[in-house]
């Protein structure tokens, strides 16, 4: 008797001996995904009101599992980048926002961008050491071509073509992902209603009254942030974005 039971105890301890370390294989392969980070606008409010021709304050905070947290610097400000559209009929949002989702071919063209170093000389709109994305893609036709000599251009530095600065050579870049960058800086750096501006803060100005028909206009801003993964995991990482829209407060 006292041996079957035994034997019975035995079997018992075995099957929950098997049944742990399954659970916790798991446990462990759940905790093995990468979080997505989450976004969010400090300010403005979503739904605010903006003024014509006015600052617009912004302040980004990110927050990520595997990262950290913007508040304590975990975050690089340089990595966070704010979509600043304006829409002139808010009619048209439900079209625009499902179309942005659909295309959204610049995902891979603005995560490489923000993970290399082009932001601390480039801006968008504006010239700062070098020129202005917009003004490339106004002096460049924007073919396969000219895309393929620019990226020979960024990877072996340039200089004389906008002035006496030079711009140094990328050599640790790859092609693809350059090819990916010029391409985004030909073909949507120039659209005059939509700026970028990288960094967790800022201010923007808006536009100014367009007259009667500013009423049905709105300005979509959209944050957004790749997160760096799981360690020792390639291809783990997300990319994240938060959109909030703004309406007008009315006559200027
Ligand atoms: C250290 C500052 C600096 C950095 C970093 C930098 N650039 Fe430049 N870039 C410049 C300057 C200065 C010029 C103008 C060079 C000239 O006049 O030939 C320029 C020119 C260019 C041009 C136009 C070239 C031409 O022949 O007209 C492109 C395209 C460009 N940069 C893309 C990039 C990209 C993409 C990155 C990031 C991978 C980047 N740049 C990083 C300073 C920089």
């Amino acid at each position: 008797m006292m041996k079957s039971r035994k034997y019975m105890a035995g079997l018992v301890f075995g099957a929950a001996l098997m049944y742990i370390p399954t659970t916790a294989f798991i446990l462990q392969s759940k905790s093995q995904e990468n979080t997505p980070a989450v976004i969010r606008f400090v300010q403005p409010a979503d739904q605010g009101k903006f003024s014509w021709n006015s600052l617009i304050n912004y302040a980004i905070a990110v927050t990520d599992k595997e990262d950290g947290s913007s508040d304590y610097n975990e975050i690089p400000a340089g990595e966070v980048l704010l979509k600043v559209q304006y829409l002139a009929d808010s009619s048209k949002l439900k079209n625009q926002l499902a179309s942005l989702a659909r295309e959204n071919r610049e995902v891979p063209a603005l995560t490489y961008l923000m993970q290399s170093n082009c932001f601390t000389c480039h801006a968008v709109k504006n010239k700062l050491i070098g020129p202005a994305f917009e003004l490339i893609s106004k002096r460049y036709p924007h073919t396969e071509l000219s895309a393929g000599q620019l990226v020979q251009k960024v990877i072996h530095g340039s200089t004389g073509v906008w002035g006496s600065t030079p711009m140094p050579p990328h050599p640790d870049i790859s092609q693809e992902q350059l090819k990916e960058i010029v391409l985004w800086i030909l073909t949507r750096s120039a659209d005059p209603d939509i700026c970028y501006y990288p960094g967790l803060e800022g201010a923007f100005r808006t536009r100014e009254y367009p007259g009667k028909s500013g009423n049905k206009g709105v300005y979509l801003l959209t944050a957004s942030y790749t997160d760096k993964g799981l360690k020792n995991t390639p291809h783990s990482s997300k990319r994240v974005s938060k959109t909030i829209l703004l309406k007008p407060a009315g006559l200027p």
